[in-house]
């Protein structure tokens, strides 16, 4: 295995009356960092949680809370994600005009930048922000829910970043449809973060945890076989 494969749950997926626990019990079935959809109504079709959600949530996570900013204007919030506790803040070429000043405010509050494109932006669009961020965030879905399937198109896609990123010490980090159908194939073509709602969700809760377990070994099985 040349690259560490990293499996970062969506609690998108998760009981939303219980996120604490679910936080603290999927770290200890192997999840290496926790992954937090942010969802405006606005820029994704859907709505989920602010700065209140994450600073609740901090207590809970050991790991990296790794906050997905589905939001647009964004840049007005990035202080607010911050002061909750994210560890690091991703947000979207799509959501702004300036997305310089985007990671320039993301590092100024003290997070880890990442930065998202959609299935249509093109890989180009974060050519001259490289030096910028060590996660870049390849969406294989369209943004807004989870349970949908991957778009295969994103493979080559994810394998054009990833030569593009040549050996800076930048993560490419895959969201939506990843199960262990998939990881294989994305981990193939250069992903090494996997995120994952309802493939590592599904089956199991709190109280009988142990199916998470073997959903995320199943899926970094999968993934660190072609890596
Ligand atoms: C989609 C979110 C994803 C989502 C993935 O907009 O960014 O993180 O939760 O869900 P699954 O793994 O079910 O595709
Ligand atoms: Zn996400």
């Amino acid at each position: 295995m040349s690259r560490p494969i990293l499996i970062a749950p969506s609690i998108l997926a998760a009981d939303f009356a219980n996120f604490g626990a679910v936080c603290e019990t999927v770290e200890a079935q192997g999840a290496d960092w926790i992954h937090v959809d942010v969802m405006d109504g606005h820029f994704v079709p859907n709505l989920t949680f602010g700065p209140a959600m994450v600073a609740a949530l901090r207590p809970h996570v050991k790991t990296c809370m790794d906050v997905h900013l589905m939001i647009s204007p964004v840049d007005p919030y990035i202080e607010a994600f911050a002061e909750a506790g994210a560890d690091r803040l991703t947000a979207h070429v799509e959501a702004g005009p300036h997305l310089h000043r985007t990671l320039q405010a993301i590092a100024g509050a003290g997070c880890k930048a990442g930065v998202a494109l959609n299935p249509a932006t093109p890989v180009e669009s974060v050519h001259d922000i490289l030096d910028m961020v060590d996660l870049i965030c390849v969406m294989t879905v369209n943004p807004g829910f989870g349970g949908q399937k991957l778009i295969p198109s994103a493979l080559p896609k994810i394998a054009r970043l990833r030569a593009m990123i040549g050996d800076r010490p930048i993560r490419i980090e895959i969201d939506g449809g990843v199960d262990p159908a998939t990881a294989g194939l994305v981990a193939a073509a250069g992903g090494d973060v996997l995120v994952a709602g309802s493939a590592v969700f599904r089956g199991g809760s709190v109280g009988a945890p142990d199916a998470w377990g073997e959903n995320i070994r199943a899926i970094r099985q999968a993934a660190e076989a072609e890596v």
